[in-house]
């Protein structure tokens, strides 16, 4: 086998057909089931578009009510649970902590090896709801905060902030964050959600599928980085010097978090709808400090693009945005999980609708084989 036969990264390869969404790099364009991402992002809540990634189509104003209820219906984690995120060490990553939290909710599951479609779909929705809480007492039990326990008569992302600070923020601010949501739900094939097929496909379990998804999520080169966004932003420190320290970290070769993309060449579709929700946390929150981390991005993306031609993608709004509404950074990526789980689980889904164990080949470049030498000849 030829290095030309190689497909490193697995880069340009095409492994199955998914029917869940469809990513158009000549066009920068992401449709789910369909619908362009943007439309869904402003026009529709999450719980809308959750209910489209895992049923295929737009629920009616009954099929909503119906699904709404499902998910209240499913919120609210165990003593358990929470007895052991307890003893999580304070110092953990919340992406390590909900990693095992999510594995732990595997444990409680007694139907764990029950892969049907109808019992997949119910485990989706059920991780859908309690993930968001499992974030959320999270990030009180490590600031010495007893966790908020949800509310039945919020919604998906109002009941979020909730449970993280004890109110709810003015509606434009739950809509930016609703917005978020909807842009992060689902990406084809990206690692984390290959991950989760690869697992799904050994018949592991959804339990599996998605705390290996966690895992794969967590690294900077994918969800890690609207973390990294905004460490960065934070080591930039003003907007005076944004361009400067562009063109050193350019000049250094260093990699700029929330900039490029396998897939997205020139632009990523989900940037503008996000950049404009980021503005206007700007304008709501109105500091000197957000104004400053506006002009601040603004600098880096235009040096980026002028210097490199490299575009930002999704995380570059999403990390400062989150950041403004008050959510400490580690946190960003297990947000990102709130939204993903669905686009993972309808992935997992389809991948048992029509299941075929994935194994791909290697190309050995290790010794010949040879015999094994008697031990005084080592
Ligand atoms: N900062 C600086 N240079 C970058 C870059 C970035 N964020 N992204 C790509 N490049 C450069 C590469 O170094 C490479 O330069 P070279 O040809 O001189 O070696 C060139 O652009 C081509 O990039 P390539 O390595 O083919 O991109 P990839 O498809 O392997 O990587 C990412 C894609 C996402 C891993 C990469 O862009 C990256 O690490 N981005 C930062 C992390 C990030 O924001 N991740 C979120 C993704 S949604």
């Amino acid at each position: 086998m030829t290095d030309t036969q190689i497909k490193y990264g697995l880069a340009g390869v095409v492994t199955d057909d998914t029917a869940v969404s469809k990513v158009m790099p000549e066009s920068n364009s992401l449709t789910y089931r369909g619908y362009a991402v943007q439309d869904l992002a402003t026009q529709c809540r999450f719980e809308e578009t959750a209910y489209l990634i895992w049923n295929g189509e737009l629920p009616t104003n009954d099929q909503l009510d119906a699904f709404i209820a499902k998910e209240r219906s499913q919120r609210g984690i165990s003593k358990d649970l929470l007895e052991v995120m307890r003893k999580f060490p304070k110092g953990a990553h919340p992406m390590a902590t909900l990693r095992t939290a999510v594995s732990f909710l595997g444990l409680e599951d007694t139907e764990i090896e029950d892969h049907a479609t109808d019992n997949l779909y119910d485990r989706s929705v059920s991780l859908y709801a309690k993930i968001p809480e499992i974030v959320a007492a999270d990030f009180r039990l490590r600031n010495g905060k007893e966790p908020i326990a949800p509310r039945d008569d919020l919604g998906f992302s109002e009941n979020f902030f909730h449970m993280c600070f004890g109110e709810v923020p003015a509606p434009e601010i739950v809509k930016c964050f609703d917005i978020s949501m909807t842009l992060y739900a689902e990406h084809s094939f990206n690692a984390s959600t290959f991950t989760a097929r690869v697992i799904a496909s050994s018949l592991s379990g959804v339990y599996s599928a998605v705390t290996g998804a966690i895992g794969s999520l967590k690294g900077p080169l994918h969800g890690g980085a609207n973390e990294a966004v905004m460490h960065m932003l934070k080591e930039v420190g003003t907007a005076e010097n944004a361009k400067a320290w562009m063109l050193d970290a350019l000049a250094t070769k260093k990699k700029i978090m929330g900039f490029g993309h396998r897939v997205y060449r020139s632009g990523d579709s989900r940037v503008p709808t996000m950049t404009d929700a980021y503005q206007k946390m700007v304008d709501i929150i109105g500091t000197d400090e957000a104004k400053m981390y506006w002009d601040m991005s603004r600098i880096l993306d235009e040096t980026m693009v002028a210097e490199k031609g490299i575009y930002p993608n999704l995380d570059f709004p999403a990390g400062p945005a989150y950041y403004l509404m008050g959510f400490e950074i580690p946190m960003f990526t297990p947000i990102f999980v709130m939204s993903r789980i669905t686009g993972w689980t309808a992935h997992i889904m389809e991948q048992l609708g029509d299941n075929k164990l994935i194994r791909p080949l290697s190309n050995y470049t290790g010794p010949a084989q040879r015999d094994v030498p008697p031990m005084g000849d080592r």
